[in-house]
């Protein structure tokens, strides 16, 4: 199963629920939500305000991507503005177990995320309890950055994991997707998309967003 989740970010913030829409009738699934506070990553974005808005805005499960230091403290108030699924990384997390069964305890699907330095080994004591792995496919904190090539054996080795040790955890990309590297992320291994330039970069974000799931879903129905 492939989803699409388009990254807000790349969006047009003063018309984002015309935009969300769009992206909705093309057959996103989630939306995907970029945190940045500026110290992680070096860029400032937004924060739970907007995810509160949003959610006034569309259906669909708000993906909230926080590539922030100390992710525990605001936990709360992302849950309160009640987001779905809340992903950290393990590079911002001293204590990942805990950060991770925080974000359970708010009753939000809990993601990891590793940067493109960052090998799958470090993951090996989380893998069990996540709901979902998101790789980062650039080095976090911009938009319409190039993909990576090198983070794709991180894709298939998580899915090899996966089936060997019965774990339930799904597969998210994020960074420099697009309709020349869609096929590739998908055979790799990834299920979950987030895409921002490529759905909301120019052009109809929902015929964007249509033409990225046909050729996820193609290179899915070709996998060995
Ligand atoms: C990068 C963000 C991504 C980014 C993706 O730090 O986490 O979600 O917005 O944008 P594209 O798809 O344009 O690379
Ligand atoms: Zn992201």
């Amino acid at each position: 199963m492939i989803d699409l989740a388009p990254s807000i970010l790349a969006s047009d913030f003063a018309h984002l629920a015309d935009q969300v829409e769009r992206a909705t009738a093309g057959g996103a699934s989630l939306i995907h939500v970029d945190v940045m506070d500026g110290h992680f990553v070096p860029n400032l974005t937004i924060g739970p305000p907007v995810v509160k808005s949003l959610r006034q805005a569309t259906r669909l499960p708000l993906d909230c991507h926080l590539m922030i230091e100390n992710p525990d403290q605001y936990i709360p108030d992302f849950s309160d503005a009640v987001a779905d699924w809340i992903s950290v990384h393990q590079e911002a997390c001293r204590h990942l177990n805990r950060t991770l069964n925080l974000i359970k305890q708010h009753n939000c699907r809990a993601g990891v995320v590793i940067n493109p330095a960052t090998p799958v080994e470090t993951l090996s004591e989380v893998l069990e309890i996540v709901d979902y792995v998101l790789v980062m496919s650039v080095n976090p904190g911009f938009g319409a950055q190039k993909f990576i090539p090198a983070t794709l054996h991180k894709m298939t080795k998580l899915a090899e994991i996966r089936a060997a040790r019965g774990y339930q955890y799904r597969i998210e990309v994020d960074g420099g997707v697009g309709m020349d590297t869609v096929a590739e992320v998908v055979r790799a291994g990834a299920e979950i998309l987030v895409a921002g330039n490529a759905v909301f970069g120019k052009g109809d974000p929902k015929v964007n967003a249509e033409a990225l799931l046909e050729a996820a879903r193609s290179a899915s129905l070709h996998q060995v």
